[in-house]
This record gives structure tokens, sequence and C-alpha cells, in this order.
């Protein structure tokens, strides 16, 4: 007999989840007039540079599609091979790195575990472990430490009942970065702690910093890589991903995808994510030709309302997010107020600091086209500043 305490239930599940939020937000920002949407976390697309590949490719691309391959298109498993120098029979490819999380969190977690998730950060990444049962257990990334982890703390919050430690690298939305060092460290002190746990670290934001730093997965059997093409690429359309892990990871992975996905990914998309990372050159030149002028727009943006105290925060090195706290915010509904507000006078979209367990803050797209980010930014100071000058006649 099935009953009710046996289907896990996702106690937690927000009414509306971020993902839920952003679907109806696109849905008015495409059909309000001249508005500035600055909710994206990935770049532009580059969809002329997919076309012209495709198009490169000529009756070649038919014959990708007409072949079957089980365990992945082998044009895709080769290329994250060899940019991510990993053996290509470790490397599950998935419906995008959402899915991998699912996957891993029904692989590596029962009822009454627990698992350790980064706060602020990406929403899924709570979800997915309750989905399954598990007891997700906040691990502070604070704003004021640049995002660090603070390695006394992960320790205490490591206990008997931990399997799974979730981070993300470069974070969302801190977009700072935790270097080889810090997550080797990080990793030996939560093993010596509790041998069974696993560091699973998802690199969507990592081909930023790439040739600095490989992937974490490559550290030790016991950490896991989660990668795709929504954000560094462009490429959230073609929604692939790909999980780095040990062996006998990557094979429960593959059983569990059986029932989860069918066969994985559609082969159409994995041929095209393969032409997208075999020419990842390409995609690399059109991140750094907007990021370069843009991370300078968002300095621009930010140095006087840091300044003028109406938000606090900085602009990351890297990455396609800034994530400032509002000052004048006293709460997370204060914060959803300016949001709509925002967008009804100023027609500029940004998100709540709530969906990302930053109810004060604000999350800002800078990875867009940099006339438009400009001119959206200055919407935005004024939205701001009128915000900041009625919460300090209150
Ligand atoms: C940290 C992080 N991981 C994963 C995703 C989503 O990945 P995908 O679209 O490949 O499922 C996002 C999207 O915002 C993200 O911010």
């Amino acid at each position: 007999m099935i009953t009710d305490t046996a289907i896990p239930r996702v106690e937690t599940m927000p009414e509306q989840t971020y993902l839920t939020w952003l679907k109806n937000n696109f849905s008015v920002s495409t059909t309000t007039p001249d508005s500035y949407d600055l909710t994206s976390s990935g770049v532009m697309p580059p969809i002329a540079l997919l076309v012209d590949q495709i198009r490169a490719l000529g009756t070649e691309f038919k014959s990708y599609l007409e072949t079957f391959a089980p365990w992945g298109e082998p044009l895709l498993l080769d290329s994250i091979s060899q940019i991510y120098h990993y053996p290509a029979d470790r490397i599950v490819i998935t419906s995008g790195v959402s899915s991998a999380l699912y996957l891993l969190s029904l692989a590596l977690l029962k009822p009454g575990d627990e698992c350790l998730v980064e706060q602020p950060g990406y929403e899924p990444f709570v979800l997915a472990p309750e989905l399954v049962g598990a007891r997700v257990i906040p691990l502070p990334r604070r704003p004021e430490a640049d995002y660090a982890v603070d390695l006394e703390e992960l320790e205490r919050l490591i206990t008997p009942r931990t399997r799974m430690i979730l981070l993300s690298n470069l974070h969302n939305p801190g977009m700072t970065d935790l270097t080889d060092e810090q997550i080797r460290d990080l990793f030996q002190r939560a093993r010596r702690r509790n041998p069974d746990v696993r560091l699973v670290i998802d690199e969507i934001f990592h081909d930023f910093i790439r040739d600095e730093q490989g992937t974490a997965a490559a550290l030790d059997d016991g950490i896991v890589a989660l990668n795709g093409l929504g954000k560094v690429y462009g490429m959230g359309a073609i929604h692939v991903g790909w999980m780095l892990a040990s062996p006998d990871l990557v094979a429960r992975i593959r059983q569990l995808q059986e029932i989860v996905e069918g066969q994985g990914s559609t082969h159409v998309t994995e041929v095209l994510a393969g032409l997208v990372l075999q020419h990842h050159a390409d995609y690399d030149a059109h991140w750094r030709r907007l990021l370069i002028p843009n991370h300078r727009i968002a300095e621009a943006f930010l140095t006087p309302l840091v300044d003028s105290g109406v938000l606090s925060g900085r602009v990351s090195e890297h990455g396609t997010v800034i994530f400032p706290k509002v000052n004048g915010a006293a709460d997370a509904d204060a914060v959803d107020r300016l949001v709509r507000d925002l967008a009804e006078r100023q027609k500029v979209f940004v998100t709540a600091g709530r969906y990302f367990y930053g109810p004060l803050h604000i999350r800002i797209g800078i990875g867009g086209d940099s006339q438009r980010l400009e001119a959206g930014l200055v919407r935005l100071t004024d939205g701001l500043r009128a915000f900041a000058n009625a919460a300090q006649s209150r």
C-alpha cells in the first residue's frame, strides 16, 4: 500500500519558485515596449555564430543527426574531454545542469540525509535535494567576505548524516571564484569529518576562468563537476549539460537517467552542443567582447550608488551578474515592491534577491548588449534613487 509518508514531498517548496517567476517575468518584459530586461545571468546569445557553424558543416550535419550515439554524441564528449582534460568515459550528458542536479540528488541522497548548500545561491540547489527527502543545511557565503566559504563553519555543519556539499564556482550570484587550493582544502576537511561526503561543484559560470584553472572534478574522485551551455556560451536555447564524475557514480547516474530522461538529451541538441564546444574559442571571443566593456559600465553604475549609500556591494572581476544590497529596504517585501516599481515605472526588469536567498539584494544581469545595458542602468539608477529618497523620508 502506498501511504502518504511513502511519497517524499517538498514541504518547503515556495508558492512561486524562482524559475516560475522568471518565466512569468519574461512574458511581461518581452511584451513591454521600450523596456530593459536585466534578469538574465547568461551572455547575450551568439546565435549567428551557431548558424554559421551549422551552415559550414553542410551535409555532414545531416549525417550527424542520422547516427545514433547511445552514450552521448562523440563530437560533444570528445570536445568536453579535450577542453576540460577529463576522460570521455567519465562524462554524462544531461538535459542541462538542472537535470544533472536532480539525478545527483537521486543518486546520492535518501530521506533524512543532509546536504550542505551554499546561501545565497541558486534555488534548485535547495529544491532538488529536498525533492528526494533530504534535509538542506544552509552554508553561508557572506557578501562581506566576498562570498568565501568559512572552513571552520563548514566543518561544524558536517554531521554523520551529511552526504553532499553543493557549491557553485564561480559563485552565483556573487560571481567570485574558489581556487583549486581552496577546493582541495575544503574537501579534505569535509572528508575528515565524514568520509562519505561528496563535493558537487556547479561550474556553469566557470568557463570565464577556464584558462586559469581546470575542472574541480580532476582534483579528486569524490568531487563531481556540473556544467552547461546557458551562461558563458549564451546558449541556453540548447539545453545541454554535463557531469564529470567517478566511474561508479557515472554508472549509477546512467541507470537513473534511463528512468528520468529516457535516452538523455536529444541527439539533435547534443550535436549542436558539440558544435558550440568545438568552436569554443569563437564563443570565448564573444563573451570577452561583451563583458570587458560591460564590467566597466557596471562599475560606473554601481560606484556612485555605493558612495551615496543607496546600495552596498561590488562588481566582481568575472561573471555576468551583480548582486548589490539595497540599503533602504527593510525586508524582502520591500525589495519585491522595488522590483515591481522598477518594472512599471522605469521599465527595467531585475530579480529580487529572495530568489537567491539574499532577501535584501537585487540581482542585475550585465551580460547583454553593451549599449542597452548602459541605457537600462541609467533608468535603474533613477528608480533606485527615487526608492532611497522615499525610504529616507518615511
Ligand atoms: C548556478 C546555476 N546552475 C545551473 C543553472 C541552470 O542550468 P541549466 O539551464 O543548464 O539547467 C543556472 C541558471 O541560472 C544557475 O545559475
